[in-house]
């Protein structure tokens, strides 16, 4: 029994770890992102930089890769472990009684992230890598900013994504603040901890809409 919780104490923090991470990465992301709509000339540049950085490119970018892979394979293991659990225990289940909505649909809001990852790879990533490991195309330091225009010209892809960044949103609300929980982050700082995660799950995704709409409206 003491194993038992030990490890399943351990997933926890293993999650919030990963999660965390990602968080930082999100933050990089949506930086790079926002220069697109105020000059394409800074997006390109930071885009060349980390599209040709032999740093980012091989020790940063696998890195992330192990990071999502780990955060949504622990993710259905967590998920997996807590139904089984769940079954046994909490005959009289009451929902909304001992968790709230969005914990327990953590795996769901996950699903949505993983789904609009797969369209985002395959939109941005895949072309990437083929253009440089496959094609070994000459690189073009200006490319990067006209085909950020075009992935975005598709109202249906744009929609695709507004929905997504709105899962995110639901995802980050509960995941980043529940974080500083499972890593023992316990202190008089807990509450501020708390309001910045709930901020950062709101301001960030809307960030990531307004870009969206913004480069899909830009010609
Ligand atoms: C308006 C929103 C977004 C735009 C315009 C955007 C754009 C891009 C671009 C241009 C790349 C570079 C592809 C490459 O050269 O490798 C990229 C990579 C990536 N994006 Fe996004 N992105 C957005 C939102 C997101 C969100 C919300 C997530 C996570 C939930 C995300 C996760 C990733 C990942 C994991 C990569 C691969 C990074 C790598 O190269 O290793 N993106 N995105």
């Amino acid at each position: 029994m003491g194993g038992l919780i030990q490890s399943s104490i351990a997933r926890k923090v293993a999650m919030a770890l990963s999660g965390l991470f990602l968080v930082f990465f999100l933050l990089q992301h949506f930086t790079i992102n926002l220069t697109s709509v105020f000059s394409a000339d800074v997006f390109n540049e930071l885009s060349h930089f980390m599209g040709t950085n032999p740093l980012v490119q091989f020790a940063l970018q696998p890195v992330l890769i192990f990071g999502v892979l780990f955060h949504f394979i622990m993710g259905f293991v967590l998920e997996l472990k807590n139904k089984k659990a769940r079954a046994v225990k909490y005959a009289k289940y009451s929902g909304g009684a001992n968790s709230s909505w969005m914990s327990r649909n953590m795996i769901y809001s996950g699903l949505v992230i993983l789904a609009f990852l797969g369209l985002h790879f395959y939109d941005f990533w895949i072309p990437e890598m083929v253009h440089k490991y496959v094609a070994f195309a000459p690189e073009d330091p200006t490319r990067y900013y006209p085909e950020l225009l075009h992935r975005f010209e598709s109202p249906v892809r744009t929609g695709l994504y507004v929905v997504s960044f709105v899962f995110l949103a639901l995802h980050l609300w509960h995941g980043f603040a529940s974080s500083f929980q499972s890593v023992g982050f316990n202190n008089k700082y807990s509450v501020s901890a708390t309001k910045f995660a709930k901020a950062f799950s709101i301001v960030i995704p809307l960030g990531f809409i307004i870009v969206a709409i913004v480069l899909h409206l830009t010609h």
